[in-house]
């Protein structure tokens, strides 16, 4: 409810700066794109709303788009002027966020098919849980890469999933996450301050370990070395790191999107709108928002 009222309140101003900020009149713009979700609901018919009336006001056609689709196609993002490769089909996308955590092999800009999935937590929700029973502020993603920064990587070694495929499972290492600082707290009640960063390095290393692990695995199988990333975890400076590493070492081609472009961002559901328009598919002025579907 707090997000929709404050999606309600800042609609109008955010566009009216954006549009201010582009440069252009609101008369130029050729179509409206808007989230028709996976996502809160309450959010999502705000904007779907706003939407019609922004396209039956200026007589101009809607676009919808898949939240999940944006996330990935924020690697064709550029800056004017900006010199940058895209990626080239087919690709592997790695999607990490606070909902999502996903191996998607993408065969065109509309044609996506998720290939492995977690079963249980997203990685950024191992990152958001484990920060929270450390008592670090919320989101915990940021915090932990920053502390992880001055910590060890191997100073504690947390459970790793054993799950079939290219799916994902985290419930696992925050089990075991939680149990090491009990155990440990049972000693010395100073234990989180005295460990926090070599806690936080060493729960970052795990999720990269456990994320590049299927993506390898993905790649090899299907023969692919062009890799991708997107989602709110690619802000991760450890993610990324690996990222370089495996290109590398073996010889991929990875695209990493701006940090600007990794979180939730209407840039990405823009450029996505931009595709859907340039083969013409529009959508009527009937749609509805889904909090729940896939790619
Ligand atoms: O894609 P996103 O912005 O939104 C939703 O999932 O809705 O992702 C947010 C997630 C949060 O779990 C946050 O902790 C995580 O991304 N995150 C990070 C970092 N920055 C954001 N996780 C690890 N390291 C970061 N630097």
């Amino acid at each position: 409810e707090l997000a929709s009222r404050a999606h309600q309140q800042n609609i109008v101003p955010v566009v009216s700066e954006a549009i201010k900020r582009a440069g252009i009149r609101k008369e130029d713009i050729d179509a409206i794109a808007f989230t028709r979700g996976p996502g809160l609901l309450g959010s999502l018919l705000v904007g779907t709303s706003f939407a019609k009336g922004l396209s039956l006001s200026l007589g101009v056609p809607m676009l919808e788009v898949n939240h999940l689709h944006a996330h990935v196609l924020a690697n064709f993002l550029r800056e004017p002027d900006e010199e940058v490769q895209h990626p080239s089909f087919p690709f592997l996308c790695l999607l990490v966020s606070g909902g999502n955590s996903q191996i998607i092999l993408v065969r065109s800009h509309y044609d996506m098919k998720v290939i492995g999935q977690t079963i249980d937590d997203a990685a950024g929700e191992a990152f958001d849980k484990c920060a929270k029973v450390m008592g670090l502020g919320y989101p915990g993603g940021p915090i932990v890469n920053k502390l992880a920064n001055e910590g060890n990587p191997k100073a504690f070694q947390f459970a790793r999933p054993h799950v079939g495929g290219y799916d994902y499972s985290f419930s696992g290492l925050k089990t075991s996450f939680l149990y090491t600082l009990r155990d440990e707290l049972a000693l010395d009640p100073d234990f989180i301050e005295k460990n926090k960063a070599d806690l936080c390095a060493s729960l970052q290393h795990t999720v990269i370990d456990i994320l590049m692990k299927k993506l390898r695995q993905a790649a090899k199988d299907h023969g692919i070395k062009e890799v991708a990333v997107a989602g709110g975890v690619s802000a991760n400076t450890g993610l990324r790191d690996a990222f370089h590493d495996h290109a590398r070492r073996y010889g991929w081609k990875v695209y990493i999107p701006k940090f600007a472009y990794t979180t939730d961002n209407a840039a990405m559901v823009a450029i996505s709108g931009y595709y859907k328009y340039l083969q013409g598919d529009f959508c009527s002025i009937n749609a509805v928002p889904f909090s729940r579907i896939t790619i």
